[in-house]
C-alpha cells in the first residue's frame, strides 16, 4: 500500500496539475484532429471570427458540436473567446499551424499521426512485454498521408529557396545537371521539388512502401526527369553513382541504420554529397528533458522504434542525436560529418556528409 498520506503535498499537486496538462493536450490534439477533417481549422483561417452558431452556419457544421469544440480551444488557448459578445477567434499566428497547408508552419500532419500513434497503443503495450514491434503498414495509408502533410509543407517553402543552398556550390551543380536520390522519399515531395527546380538534373526517389510510391508516381507523370522504384535503401544502384542524395526523416526509422548509411556511402561519387534531414536532438537523455524530447521518444516508442523492431531492426529511436549520427558516419565511412546550425528548424537537424 502507497503510504500517500506521508508525502510531499506539495508535489502530489504539482503533479495533479501536470498530469492535467497532459490530458488536456490529448483531448487538444483530438478536437484539433476533428476541426482539421470537418474543415472547422479552415473555415478560421479563411474567416477568423464569429459566434459559435455563425461559424457552424458559415462551416456548414452542426451548431452544437462546433460550440463544444470551439469552447475546448478556446479553454486551450488555440481560440480566443470574448464573454460579452460570444465571439471566437483564430488569431492569424495560430492559424499559420493549422489552416493551410501553404504555411511552412503547418501542423496538420501530426493531427493525421498522433490520433493513429494512440490507435497502435496496444500493439506497442504488447511488444513492450514479449518483445517485437508494430509494423509500419499497421499504422495504415492514413498515416503515409500524415507524414507528407507534416514535412510536405516546410519542404515545399524551403527545399530549394533554403536547404539545398546551404550546401556550398550545390545549386550551381544542380543547375548543370547533376545525378539526385531522395531516399525513403515517402509521397515523393521532396523529389518532385527537385526535379521541377533543376530541370537538368535526373532524380531519382526510392522508398521500401509501394503505396508511398504509387502516391509519388501519380504526382510526377509530367517530370520527365523523375523516375520513383519501391527500393529499399540496400537496393539503390550504386553504379553509376549520385552527385547528392538526400534522406529526409528516414535513417532513425530504418531496420538497419548502419547498413544504409554504408550503401549511401558506397552510391555517392567521388565529389558527392549526403543531406541528411533528422529530428533534432541530442544522444544524451539528459540534454532532452524538455517538451520537445517528450514529444520525440513518444513518437518514436509509439511509431518510429517500434516499426524498425517490427523487422528485427536496431530501433535506433527518433532520438538517436547529433553525437550518434557523427559516430555512424564516420563508421559507414565518411570523411566529413556537418551540422547546418543555420538551417536547423525548430524539429529537424540538417547534416552534410562527404565520402
Ligand atoms: C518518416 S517517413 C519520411 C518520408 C519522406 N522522406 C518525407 O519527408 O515525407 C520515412 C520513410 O522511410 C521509408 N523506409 C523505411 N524503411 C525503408 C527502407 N529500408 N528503405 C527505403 N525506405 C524505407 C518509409 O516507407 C517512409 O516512407
Amino acid at each position: 500500500m502507497i503510504e500517500w498520506k506521508h508525502m510531499d503535498r506539495t508535489k502530489v499537486e504539482a503533479f495533479r496539475e501536470k498530469f492535467v496538462g497532459f490530458a488536456s493536450g490529448a483531448t487538444t490534439i483530438g478536437l484539433l484532429a476533428v476541426a482539421d477533417r470537418s474543415g472547422l481549422s479552415a473555415y478560421l483561417g479563411e474567416h477568423e471570427s464569429g459566434t459559435a452558431e455563425e461559424i457552424a452556419e458559415g462551416a456548414s457544421l452542426e451548431a452544437r458540436y462546433t460550440r463544444e469544440i470551439l469552447s475546448g480551444l478556446a479553454a486551450a488557448g488555440v481560440v480566443e473567446y470574448d464573454a460579452d459578445t460570444g465571439v471566437f477567434t483564430l488569431p492569424p499566428e495560430h492559424a499559420l499551424f493549422l489552416s493551410s497547408d501553404a504555411s511552412p508552419y503547418f501542423m496538420g500532419g501530426w493531427l493525421d499521426m498522433l490520433p493513429l500513434v494512440m490507435s497502435q497503443i496496444e500493439g506497442v503495450a504488447t511488444a513492450t512485454v514479449h518483445g517485437g514491434g508494430v509494423g509500419f503498414e499497421e499504422f495504415g495509408p492514413g498515416f503515409i498521408k500524415g507524414i507528407d502533410r507534416g514535412n510536405g509543407p516546410s519542404q515545399r517553402v524551403f527545399l530549394i529557396k533554403k536547404w539545398l543552398p546551404a550546401v556550398t556550390g550545390l545549386i550551381d551543380r544542380l543547375d548543370e545537371g547533376i545525378r539526385v536520390a531522395d531516399v525513403g522519399c515517402g509521397s515523393g515531395t521532396a523529389a518532385v521539388l527537385i526535379a521541377e527546380a533543376f530541370p537538368n538534373a535526373e532524380v531519382f526517389g526510392f522508398d521500401v512502401s509501394s503505396d508511398s510510391i504509387a502516391v509519388a508516381r501519380s504526382r510526377s507523370e509530367n517530370l520527365a526527369n523523375l523516375e520513383f522504384h519501391d527500393y529499399t535503401v540496400e537496393e539503390i544502384p550504386t553504379e553509376p553513382g549520385f552527385d547528392l542524395i538526400t534522406s529526409f526523416d528516414v535513417i532513425h526509422d530504418l531496420a538497419d541504420p548502419m547498413a544504409a548509411l554504408g550503401h549511401i556511402r558506397e552510391a555517392l561519387r567521388t565529389a558527392g554529397v549526403y543531406l541528411m534531414m533528422e529530428p533534432d536532438a541530442s544522444s544524451y537523455l539528459e540534454n532532452n528533458l524538455h517538451d520537445r524530447g517528450a514529444l520525440l521518444y513518444g513518437i518514436s516508442a509509439l511509431h518510429c522504434m517500434t516499426q524498425s523492431l517490427a523487422r528485427d531492426g536496431a530501433g535506433l529511436g527518433a532520438a538517436w542525436g547529433t553525437e550518434t549520427a557523427e559516430r555512424m558516419a564516420d563508421e559507414a565511412g565518411f570523411s566529413s560529418f556537418e551540422k547546418l546550425d543555420a538551417i536547423t528548424n525548430s524539429f529537424s537537424a540538417f547534416y552534410v556528409l562527404r565520402p
